[in-house]
């Protein structure tokens, strides 16, 4: 018997049987999130980001806890590309996941050898995520995804993985739209909305930045509400563009509002931090608000917000 209701939805013709994925860089590089979850079960898992070499991230202290959410200065730290593939990946794909990779690079020649060290992945692995909310060293340390012109560089330069490019895109622009348009163009299947907003925090007592990274993302219910209003503009903007909606996704009602406004699937982040469950726990809350208000395939909420 088919379960009610529906959850598998479709992102970019990728089909995944729920639309609630991990999101990038808070269920490790690999299968962490298999002691807690039957990840065979979730949408799928969204690896943290890796660059084509190891990478140390930044120093320590690398998160705290703000109003409504985190902040962190993790840094991308990575055992690089090829290592992933060969002590992460395999037990990952044995679980039954399927496995959106995530990469990143510091320049657009990073972003191309890392795609390069991806190719010739196994079926398991359905899309490439291209982190581009990172600093461009060679835009004096701009994010890729603050530029039109970077962001279809970047995007172009992970064509050669073979995968679906799903573009993470930053909030920290003037136009999400802009930006999302310029992946597009550049050949992406679909946005990932969004990473984190730019933060940073004061200790009081020592009268200096909280985090070693001295700024950092911030994420949690502080952000969800910016989330869904990229998430709105760029479905308002483009409709035939697939986004994962990303931000703040703490309770099922919340990924209910993420798909509202245009979402095809959604992220959870820094819910599973701290509830390493949380993304089992906020798909039920939305079978039961689907079953509550007689919604049988979820997949008919994306956009309804819009008329
Ligand atoms: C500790 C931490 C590490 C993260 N690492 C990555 C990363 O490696 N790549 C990436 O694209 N996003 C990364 N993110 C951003 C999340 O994937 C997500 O976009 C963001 O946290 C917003 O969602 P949330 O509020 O559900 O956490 C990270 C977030 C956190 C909290």
């Amino acid at each position: 018997m088919s379960p009610t209701p529906d959850l598998s939805v479709r992102v970019a013709g990728v089909a995944l049987d729920s639309p609630i994925v991990a999101a990038a860089g808070t269920s490790g590089h690999g299968a962490e999130l298999g002691a807690y979850l039957d990840l065979s079960k979730i949408g799928a898992v969204t690896v943290k980001s890796l660059s084509a070499d190891p990478w140390p991230g930044n120093p320590a202290p690398r998160v705290t806890p703000v109003r409504g959410g985190m902040l962190n200065s993790v840094g991308l730290q990575g055992p690089g590309v090829a290592r992933w593939r060969e002590e992460e990946l395999p037990e990952l794909a044995a679980s039954g996941a399927k496995v959106i990779v995530s990469v990143w690079g510091k320049t657009v020649a990073d972003f191309a050898r890392a795609a390069e060290l991806l190719c010739g992945l196994g079926p398991e692995v359905i899309a490439l995520e291209v982190n581009i909310s990172c600093p461009n060293t060679e835009d004096r340390a701009r994010m890729f995804a603050q530029s039109p012109t970077a962001t279809a560089e970047a995007i172009d330069a992970c064509a050669a993985a073979g995968l679906p490019r799903w573009a993470k895109l930053t909030p920290a622009v003037a136009s999400i739209v802009e930006i999302a348009a310029a992946a597009r163009d550049a050949g992406a299947a679909a946005v990932t909305l969004t990473n984190t907003a730019l933060g940073l925090a004061i200790d009081l007592e020592h009268r200096r930045p909280m985090l070693g990274g001295v700024g950092g993302g911030l994420s949690g219910p502080a952000l969800h509400s910016i989330a869904v209003r990229s998430v709105f503009e760029c479905f308002q903007a483009m409709p035939e563009l697939p986004i994962v909606g990303v931000g703040g996704v703490t309770t099922g009602e919340d990924a209910i509002e993420m798909m509202m406004a245009g979402a095809s699937c959604v992220g959870v982040g820094t819910a599973t931090l701290a509830r390493p469950r949380a993304i089992a726990a906020i798909t039920r809350q939305l079978v039961r608000w689907c079953d509550h208000h007689g919604v049988s395939r979820v997949a008919e909420l994306t956009g309804v917000a819009h008329g």
